[in-house]
């Protein structure tokens, strides 16, 4: 049997994704950060169609935890194995927008006038970014008024599914980056994704809140979007010196299980200085340990997605 260089089976046209090995070797288990056994994923199959989308909510209401720097950064990744992917500024701070060397402040039209008007088309707010591959529905401050104003709208959980449908069979997968709150953005977002990812930040407070997401993904599955799964929690800025994140992603795993990651985002300064460069750090800085963590994450989403990721639905 064919190996490829991680020692995972690679993708052939009937299997794209491969199989999942475990990275076991005759010294004994190889244990990862979250202190499983750690899996090597396979590399996969560039497709050769592209679509219908696999649209994932980045969602965790506790703010500053990663959720920005993951839409763009596995979604960059995810471009790298020759994925379509199309990243949703659902933040009406605009810093998905900002991280990808966009001004929000200089735009004519944003997600808000997607949301809030019937003539203005996803096409019509589409940008592509400085990654081929990876294109963006960008976001300013405008988007804080659809908040209220969607209140009074027939089926205001179900807008952003509206609008996005036309663009989803262009792309393989869909990345929505909320903003930190449950709110009915928030609601709309997990209404249209098939799953849902939760970044986690591993300092002490990082499971503060998830008992009430948890909660509200439970509501949203029971009454407006009966596929919804969740596609894992991630530990982000993570630093395994310190006692106390082994400690806090330890509680994480144990609270969590399987649901968490085998991937691991450590903390490091490359993630603020991409953000500062406009672009992801897999074209900032390549070579970068961050730049494999997010590769690795792609793959490790890639490996979980019913193959091709593409047909999940
Ligand atoms: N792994 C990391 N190591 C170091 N810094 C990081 C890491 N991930 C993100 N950051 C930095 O932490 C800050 C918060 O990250 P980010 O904006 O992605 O979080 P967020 O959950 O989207 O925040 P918000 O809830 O405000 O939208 C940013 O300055 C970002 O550059
Ligand atoms: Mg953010």
């Amino acid at each position: 049997m064919t190996v490829t260089t991680n020692g995972s089976t690679p993708g052939t046209p009937d299997n794209p994704w491969g199989d999942t090995k475990t990275d076991t070797p005759s010294t004994g288990v190889n244990l990862g950060p979250t202190r499983r056994p750690r899996p090597v994923f396979p590399e996969p199959v560039p497709p050769e169609v592209h679509g219908p989308a696999r649209v994932v909510a980045m969602v965790n209401q506790k703010g500053g935890v990663g959720k920005t720097t993951t839409t763009i950064n596995l979604g960059a990744a995810l471009v790298e194995y020759g994925l379509k992917v199309l990243l949703v500024d659902f933040d009406p701070q605009g810093a998905l927008s900002v991280g990808l060397g966009i001004n929000p402040l200089q735009l004519d039209l944003t997600v808000y006038n997607l949301l809030m008007e019937r003539n203005v088309t996803a096409e019509d707010v589409l940008l592509e970014t400085g990654v081929e591959g990876l294109d963006l529905l960008p976001s300013n401050i405008d988007l804080s008024a659809a908040e209220v104003q969607l209140v009074t709208e027939v089926a205001r959980e179900q807008v952003l599914g509206r609008v996005l449908k036309p663009l989803l069979p262009h792309y393989d997968v869909c990345l929505i980056d909320c903003q930190p709150s449950l709110g009915l953005l928030t609601i709309n977002a997990l209404t249209c994704a098939h799953g849902v990812m939760v970044p986690l930040e591993c300092e002490f407070f990082a499971l503060r809140g998830v008992a009430l997401l948890m909660d509200t993904i439970s509501k949203v599955q029971e009454r407006l979007n009966d596929e919804l799964e969740i596609e894992g929690l991630l530990a982000t800025m993570y630093d395994a010196r310190t006692l106390h994140g082994r400690e806090v992603l330890a509680r994480v795993v144990e609270a969590f299980g399987d649901k968490v990651f085998h991937t691991v985002i450590n903390r490091t300064v490359r993630f603020p200085d991409a953000t500062v460069a406009g672009e992801p750090i897999t074209t900032f800085d390549p070579s970068s340990l961050g730049a494999s963590a997010y590769r690795e994450l792609a793959r490790e989403v890639l490996s979980r997605w019913p193959a091709p990721a593409t047909m999940a639905r």
